[in-house]
């Protein structure tokens, strides 16, 4: 098969390039053909050796890619996903044409969906789902201010605040008028805020009941200070990444917690997966539900990015911070199935 295979960490995108790589799944593993493949800002690090699990569970020689979706082509005795079954999950490999994978790492393809649809929404539904509502506690009603608002987990966080009831404000950073600005109204921010312009947190709070501030902040960027000046008294902060920060981490003002009574909380989907997978399952099924319910649109970029060949540009365009949504990478055809979610 083919695949983007990082032997040591690579300092430029270009220097990604498919190669042949040998591939035999385990008798308990479903064989699948991918089709489609996300491009995340985890992949971006994973590839230069700079995320955290890149000094312990990730490290060279390994296939690139954490989210896919694609058609079974083997699998174990009374598999529930027999072949020719489309399935979408998150595993380490997927930037190939193939992979080997457990089932609990997929999930069956919603019948609405395309592959390119599920691929887009990944895992990140359910990391949000489980950000938002395990760890955030979100209730019916409250406010939520989501960092990251235009990304691949803030388009779902958006989506899921909504469909829980909550009221959504979304930061972005060219503002209502932009193209990021619409698109995050149209999948249902109630208030955008440009966190460019100066004195952005107090737009943020004036635009809740009195003035008070959010309830909650989803904040996949890292910017606690401002989460913290947003938020009403006893509000809780959920920190679910660092996309804004270069490497470089925030120092936090520790009187500001106290005085205003806030909760600061991690977040980390995998670790919590790898400790209790119930909890993980809870997430997936929590988010499965959403999607049932018919309240979850698959958010992909319009960029088109065909063959493994094309990855260098897309995670260049990620980092240029053109993209939205997610980014697809179409791998092989997917017969019959046209795209409807391209925003
Ligand atoms: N905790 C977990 O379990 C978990 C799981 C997966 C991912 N993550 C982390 O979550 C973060 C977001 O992941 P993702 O997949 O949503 O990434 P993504 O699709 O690349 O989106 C990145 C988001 O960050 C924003 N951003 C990037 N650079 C920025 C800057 N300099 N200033 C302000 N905003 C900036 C982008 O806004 P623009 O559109 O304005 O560029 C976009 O909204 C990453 O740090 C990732 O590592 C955490």
């Amino acid at each position: 098969m083919k695949a983007i295979q990082i032997d040591e960490f690579v300092k430029d995108f270009s220097e990604l390039r498919p190669k042949d790589v040998q591939c035999q799944c385990k008798s308990n593993q479903l064989g699948v053909q991918i089709t489609h493949a996300a491009v995340t800002h985890v992949d971006m690090l994973y590839a230069q050796g700079l995320h955290q699990n890149n000094r312990r569970h990730v490290k060279p020689p390994f296939i690139l890619g954490n989210e896919f979706a694609g058609t079974t082509t083997s699998s174990p005795p009374n598999s529930s996903f027999p072949p020719g079954t489309r399935v979408f999950g998150s595993a380490l490999g997927s930037y190939a044409t193939h992979i080997c994978v457990s089932e609990t790492a997929v999930k069956p393809v919603p019948s609405q969906w395309t592959n390119a649809e599920a691929c887009a929404v990944g895992a990140s539904g359910a990391i949000s789902y489980g950000g938002l509502m395990d760890v955030g506690n979100l209730q019916r009603g409250q406010w939520v201010l989501i960092l990251g608002a235009t990304g691949g987990l803030g388009v779902m966080a958006i989506q899921i605040a909504k469909a829980v009831g909550a009221r959504v404000i979304a930061a972005v950073a060219d503002g209502e008028a932009g193209e990021k600005g619409r698109m995050v109204r149209r999948i249902g921010a109630d208030v955008v805020v440009d966190f460019q312009g100066k004195e952005w947190e107090g737009r943020v709070r004036e635009a809740t009941d009195g003035g008070e501030g959010v309830h909650l902040v989803y904040d996949s960027i890292g910017a606690v200070e401002s989460g913290i000046r947003c938020c009403r008294y006893r509000g809780r902060i959920v920190i679910v990444g660092f996309a804004a920060r270069g490497g470089e981490m925030e120092m936090v003002k520790m009187n500001r917690v106290l005085l205003k009574g806030i909760s600061v909380v991690g977040y980390r989907f995998g670790e919590d997966g790898r400790r209790d997978p119930e909890k993980t399952k809870q997430a997936w099924k929590g988010f499965m539900g959403l999607v049932e319910a018919g309240k979850i649109r698959p958010v992909i970029y319009s960029g088109e990015y065909k063959g493994l060949e094309s990855l260098p540009r897309a995670l260049e365009d990620l980092k240029e911070r053109k993209a939205w949504g997610r980014s697809v990478l179409r791998i092989s055809e997917e017969a019959g199935q046209t795209d409807k979610s391209r925003l």
